[in-house]
Formats: C-alpha cells, sequence, structure tokens
C-alpha cells in the first residue's frame, strides 16, 4: 500500500520531520520563508495531511482546491489562521497544541508587563545612545507591578496561569473578563474578581489581552476603550495583533492617555504599523510568547503526534474539531 502523502509546510526540527518522514511520504518545505497561497495549494495537491504553522491559511477556497485533505495540524494553540467551520463542512479534522505552550507563554506575558511597567526597553535605548547623564527623582519612574490591579481579558489556560503569577509571585489583585465566568472553586483559587468588559478597563492597572481573536474580538481595543483606561495603565497584548486597533493606540500613548504598552504581536506581522515604532512608551517583542527551546520542541513534538494519530485512525491527542472524529 502506498504510504500516505504529508506535507510539512514550514521548518520543523529534524526529530520530528524523521518521526512524519518513517510513517508518510512526506513533501518538506525546508525554506526559511513561508510559502505563499499558491504554492501552499500545489503542495498539498493529492496530500492527506497538512503540519502548518501560524503563517498557513487555510481557507475554504485552498479546502476546494485540495479535495484529499484530511487534516490540518497547527504547530500553534491559536487557530484563527484555519477557517475551523469550513474545514469541519468538508470533513477536514484540525488540531492544536494547547497547554505544552500555557506556562512558557504566561511567562513572557509577565516579562513584557514587567518591562513596560518599569520603562526598561526605553531605558536601555537611552543608555545604549549615550543619553544617561545623571540622576533625578523621578528618572524613568514607572508604575509599580507589586499590590497592584492586575486585569486579565480572557481567562483560558494562559490568563489563568498569568493570574498565578500576579497573585503568588506578585502580590496581585486579578480582576478578569471572559465570555464565560470561572467556576466559583477557580476564581477562589486565583483571587480572580470578575467584572465587566468596561469595569475591568477603568479598574485595571496593567491589562494583559489573551483572548483568542475572531471577527467579535476584531479592534475590540480602540479608542473608546482606551479612554476607559486610567492614565497611569500599562496594557499588554500577547494574544493576536488584530484585537488592538494599532493606530488608536499609538495616538493614546502620544497623547499620554495610558502610561505605556508592551506587545508581542501585530495586526500585520512581520510588519509593524510605523505609528508603533517612533513612540518611546511602548515595548515591542516578534512574537515570542511560546519561543523556548522546550516548548517549540513539545509544540513541534505535539502537532506531529496529532497527524500521526489522526491519519492512522489512534486517539488524537489535541483536536480542535472533534465532531469530524465523530462522523468517521
Ligand atoms: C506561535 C502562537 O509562535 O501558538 C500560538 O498560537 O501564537 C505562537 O505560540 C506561532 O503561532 C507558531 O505557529
Amino acid at each position: 500500500m502506498d504510504a500516505v502523502k504529508v506535507l510539512v509546510a514550514r521548518r520543523a526540527p529534524a526529530a520530528v520531520v524523521e518521526k512524519l518522514s518513517a510513517r508518510f511520504d512526506v513533501d518538506y518545505h525546508d525554506g526559511e520563508a513561508p510559502l505563499t497561497a499558491d504554492e501552499l495549494r500545489a503542495r498539498l495537491q493529492g496530500r492527506a495531511g497538512a503540519y502548518i504553522t501560524g503563517t498557513e491559511r487555510i481557507t475554504p477556497a485552498l479546502l476546494d482546491a485540495c479535495p484529499d485533505l484530511r487534516v490540518v495540524s497547527t504547530m500553534s494553540v491559536g487557530y484563527n489562521h484555519i477557517d475551523v467551520a469550513a474545514c469541519t463542512a468538508r470533513g477536514v479534522l484540525v488540531t492544536n497544541t494547547p497547554d505544552v505552550l500555557t506556562e512558557t507563554t504566561a511567562d513572557l506575558g509577565f516579562a513584557l508587563l514587567m518591562a513596560t511597567a518599569r520603562r526598561m526597553s526605553e531605558g536601555e535605548r537611552l543608555l545604549r545612545e549615550g543619553r544617561w547623564k545623571s540622576w533625578s527623582w523621578n528618572f524613568l519612574a514607572g508604575a509599580d507591578v507589586h499590590g497592584s490591579t492586575l486585569g486579565i481579558l480572557g481567562m483560558g489556560r494562559i490568563g489563568q496561569a498569568l493570574a498565578r503569577r500576579g497573585r503568588f509571585g506578585f502580590g496581585m489583585n486579578i480582576a478578569y473578563h471572559n465570555r464565560s465566568r470561572l467556576p466559583a472553586d477557580v476564581e477562589a483559587e486565583l483571587g480572580a474578581r470578575y467584572l465587566g468588559k468596561e469595569a475591568l478597563l477603568r479598574e485595571a492597572d496593567h491589562l494583559v489581552l489573551v483572548l483568542p481573536y475572531s471577527a467579535e474580538s476584531h479592534h475590540c481595543i480602540g479608542a473608546a476603550e482606551l479612554a476607559l483606561m486610567k492614565s497611569t495603565a500599562t496594557l499588554v497584548n500577547i494574544a493576536r495583533g488584530g484585537i488592538i486597533d494599532e493606530d488608536a493606540l499609538a495616538a493614546a500613548l502620544r497623547d499620554k492617555r495610558i502610561a505605556a504598552a508592551g506587545l508581542d504581536v501585530f495586526e500585520g506581522e512581520p510588519s509593524i504599523n510605523p505609528a508603533l515604532l517612533t513612540l518611546p512608551n511602548i515595548v515591542l517583542t516578534p512574537h515570542i510568547g511560546s519561543a523556548t527551546m522546550p516548548t517549540r520542541l513539545a509544540m513541534a513534538g505535539l502537532a506531529a503526534d496529532n497527524l500521526l494519530a489522526a491519519l492512522s485512525g489512534d486517539a488524537v491527542p489535541t483536536p480542535v474539531n472533534p465532531e469530524v472524529l465523530a462522523r468517521r
């Protein structure tokens, strides 16, 4: 019997490529840059499985052009780059990589929060440019993290990991807003208060965005929401860039309507809205939330295991649309 054909659409750890190649007929895109949409469509012809990352878009048109595709395994927890409804309608299983990146991404979120509140990038730029001349009482004076109110918008796994860091590490008061409220015992354990979105915006000293990106959350932080925040507040985004209206954020930072922002994700990444680049009160990192070697290896391993299981009829570790499996 011919081996099942899969495409590994982005560079992956050698062990993962070897593991997949031992079982499947693998077409490996071993290039630095992502495939274009046309290249992706061409290379998926006749392939039953796709190992992708957050840079490959799975659209209805692509699915229609690749009728042999049965499984899309993304090496990411987020799946806003995949039209899951269109996959489900066509019987295509989608899998992602939750859990293995939760703590690592929360670490980065907290690092970004601290760097932003304590003006670390601003200080480093000033130092490197030879602009550190003397001391004054308010030199680079920022906001306290310990004991302040941490607002979390989106209280899934990563939001809860941030809450634990804030509460147990820094004695912060935790407030959150989420589509659904956490069970009472989880709220109690995290010391987390559930607030409406507006109340959260008003009360947070530091607001971290960790909600999934969708049509509903597109630009859900814009001029009106920023206007509700404290003028001393910091805003951190480790979710997806499109959640924030970046032009509105740039204006709010320029006019000091909020104190500072820390962004790991951008609407047009890897292109950055030029309005963000010249502001002093902003810390920018290039989407490195899950970027530690152990976590990236775990994500790649889980994505491979999902693909292997799904195409072998075994129990799939982390399906996004398990209803497809129930129908098989
Ligand atoms: C990834 C992420 O770096 O998992 C996610 O959703 O945003 C990041 O961890 C990226 O999407 C890789 O595919």
